[in-house]
């Protein structure tokens, strides 16, 4: 190898050290340190380009625009090899992976040897939040994959900015990452290195993030799952903040008033199409706005509120499903300057996927670079857009304001068949934290593994919580006392917390409600119960609206399909309040008593209601 070449914007000691390290350990043909520009990031698009590994589409229709088709075994999050390293197992919990750091270190340290022969090092310094924000944080990524130091060019605030902040000694979060496919000398290249061993690791503790083997989103991104929610969500607890699975979105009603809400759903369960909801047509001088929408980091401030940032700069987003009609700001979002992963390319360079359009195109190439045949999706159903946030029409003027924005509710929804009603606000605090921490969803195409199983997805962040469940639940149920009595002082009231299902199906498998900008229904009422102005019937399980409280101007959606996505079946609540408890169980000494009585609550009203 080369020396290390470092440029004379870096000037941190350690981290120079720990580049050299690094290099040590994983032999690298040549090291490249990023700096973030333009120049830079069109080198390395013409050396994807020159090497086969990525495709310019249609200069004209897609100016600036590219796709890149993954190994096939290489398409989502990997959840089976993803492991929290703490030193004591039970800082895991049971609903992550744990293995002794120790043996994990030697582990990785025999993958990692040599993994990057033949191949360059590229260095990427990132920030989490605008640059020099409180409350942004700075990593960087060590990776052997272009594709993944473009990516986070458009996902982070990447470049030579953050070595300003890192002056000779400011703390960053380290993140290694190799795709774990050496270049033996004379040995030809794949479109998309990757090793069928693969572990996405984390050390909670020394708060460092380790990913071998796989090349895709959340597993090679590092400064987004793994960094702005599992090492973030840790040192949220230590130090009194929150990292969610969650858009954020500004919505302004007629009068000029402006709310901000956040809203949890799992992964491919509707966060990208919700932040850039555009209302109905009659709901004329409303206006939707977008802050961020897959991950918020959550501040509460002397004042009683809560206030949010969007920790990314770009979105990385479902393509399937995504049409004009579906979206529209996100189809304008992405006329330029957008790499596409996984989806289908015409004979001219046109990008299609399932839900674009109805008829599909002539002579498709498909994401396995072959002609699509009919009885095959043509592009894979977690199949991306990455794309910078800014170029979004309906973005936030403060999606980039350091002091984030204040939010009025939280959200939490999964992807339910049948059971949960189409909205429910929580009684209190507590009774949301237990609707949140008992959401189940379908699992989706998002992570390797079977697809339509509904699972416990508590705050849609089973995945992505660095520590113990139980301690994690713990802290929003102690952020919430806290947040309340400062808000009581101050004039203000804790976010209402709602429930919401956009995906009941009828008897043959059709999503009942319409959902995308009919939400704004289902959203204008939760804000009228924050301002006070809407009425909401008690349940055993919630307050909930009735036909006559939703705004159905222009909306064809009929009382009794109301009834569908809103009926409460007793039998299906009681197994469903009883199945919360296996999770309970699993989470053991540690769960919060009051969640455990709060459940015990839920199932008396169900037996009362049963023999009343
Ligand atoms: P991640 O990026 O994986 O965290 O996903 P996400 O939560 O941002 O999900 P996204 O908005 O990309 O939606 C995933 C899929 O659900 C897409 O195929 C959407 O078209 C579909 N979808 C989103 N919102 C709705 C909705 O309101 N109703 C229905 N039926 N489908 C929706
Ligand atoms: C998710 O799976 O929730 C995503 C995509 O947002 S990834 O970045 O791959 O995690
Ligand atoms: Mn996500």
């Amino acid at each position: 190898m080369n020396s290390l070449n470092v440029p004379a914007f870096v000037q941190h000691t350690k981290l120079i050290e720990w580049v050299s390290e690094i290099a040590q350990l994983t032999q690298p043909k040549t090291i490249q340190w990023c700096d973030g520009s333009e120049t830079e990031y069109q080198e390395l698009i013409q050396l994807m380009i020159a090497n086969g590994s990525m495709q310019a589409l249609d200069p004209i229709c897609h100016p600036n625009s590219y796709s890149v088709l993954s190994d096939p075994t290489d398409v989502a999050r990997v959840e089976d090899r993803t492991f929290i390293c703490s030193e004591k197992e039970e800082d895991a919990g049971a609903t992550n992976h744990w293995q002794a750091p120790h043996l994990m270190r030697q582990t990785l340290n025999g993958l990692f040897k040599g993994c990057m022969q033949g191949r360059t090092m590229y260095v990427v310094p990132f920030s989490m939040g605008p640059i020099g924000s409180h409350i942004a944080h700075i990593g960087i990524e060590i990776t052997d994959s272009p594709y993944v130091a473009i990516s986070m060019r458009k996902m982070t605030r990447m470049g030579k900015a953050v070595y300003d902040v890192l002056g000779t000694n400011q703390p960053f979060i380290p993140c290694v990452h190799s795709v774990g496919m050496p270049l033996k000398q004379g040995v030809q290249d794949v479109a998309w290195p990757c090793n069928r061993e693969k572990y996405i690791v984390h050390y909670p503790e020394s708060r460092e993030i380790w990913s071998f083997g796989s090349g895709y989103g959340g597993n090679a991104l590092l400064g987004k799952k793994c960094f702005a929610l599992r090492i973030a969500s840790v040192m949220g607890r230590e130090q009194g903040w929150l990292a969610e699975h969650m858009l954020i979105l500004g919505i302004t009603n007629p009068e000029g008033k402006k709310h901000y809400i956040a809203a949890a759903f799992p992964s491919a369960c509707g966060k990208t199409n919700f932040a850039m909801l555009i209302p109905p047509q009659t709901y004329q001088g409303w206006k939707v706005e977008t802050v961020g929408d897959d991950i918020a980091w959550i501040k509460p401030s002397q004042d009683g509120r809560l206030y949010a940032i969007n920790p990314e700069a770009g979105f990385f987003g479902v393509a399937p499903g995504t049409n004009i009609k579906t979206n529209p700001n996100c189809m304008a979002t992405l006329k330029k300057d957008v790499i596409y992963t996984n989806v289908a390319v015409t004979q001219t360079g046109q990008v299609w996927w399932e839900g674009l359009t109805k008829t599909v195109p002539e002579n498709l190439i498909n994401w396995k670079g072959k002609t699509h045949e009919g009885h095959e999706k043509a592009a894979h159903p977690n199949s991306r857009f990455t794309v910078a946030a800014d170029q979004c029409p309906s973005i936030d003027p403060n999606w980039d304001n350091p002091q984030g924005v204040p939010i009025s509710a939280f959200i939490f929804g999964g992807r339910r068949a049948d059971t949960i009603p189409l909205v429910s606000e929580a009684f209190d605090w507590i009774d949301g934290v237990y609707k949140a921490a008992t959401m189940g969803s379908e699992t989706t195409a998002a992570a390797a593994g079977q697809q339509g199983v509904v699972r416990r997805d508590p705050f849609a962040m089973l995945p992505f919580i660095g520590y113990n469940m139980a301690d994690y639940f713990d802290h929003w149920l102690t952020l919430g006392q806290k947040t309340h009595i400062l808000a009581e002082a101050n004039g203000h009231q804790l976010p209402k917390i709602f429930n919401v299902n956009w995906f009941r199906r009828d008897e043959n498998g059709t999503f009942i409600w319409p959902g995308f900008g009919e939400n704004m229904r289902v959203l204008e009422w939760m804000i009228a119960r924050c301002e006070g102005t809407a009425h909401a019937t008690d349940t055993a399980i919630g307050k909930v609206p009735r036909y006559e409280d939703l705004n159905w101007a222009g909306s064809d959606f009929s009382r009794s399909d109301f009834e569908k996505v809103t009926t409460q079946e007793p039998k299906q609540w009681k197994k469903e309040i009883q199945s919360h408890g296996v999770l309970f169980e699993q989470l053991g000494e540690r769960m919060p008593k009051v969640l455990k009585q709060h459940q015990y609550k839920l199932l008396q009203r169900f037996s009362e209601t049963e023999t009343s």
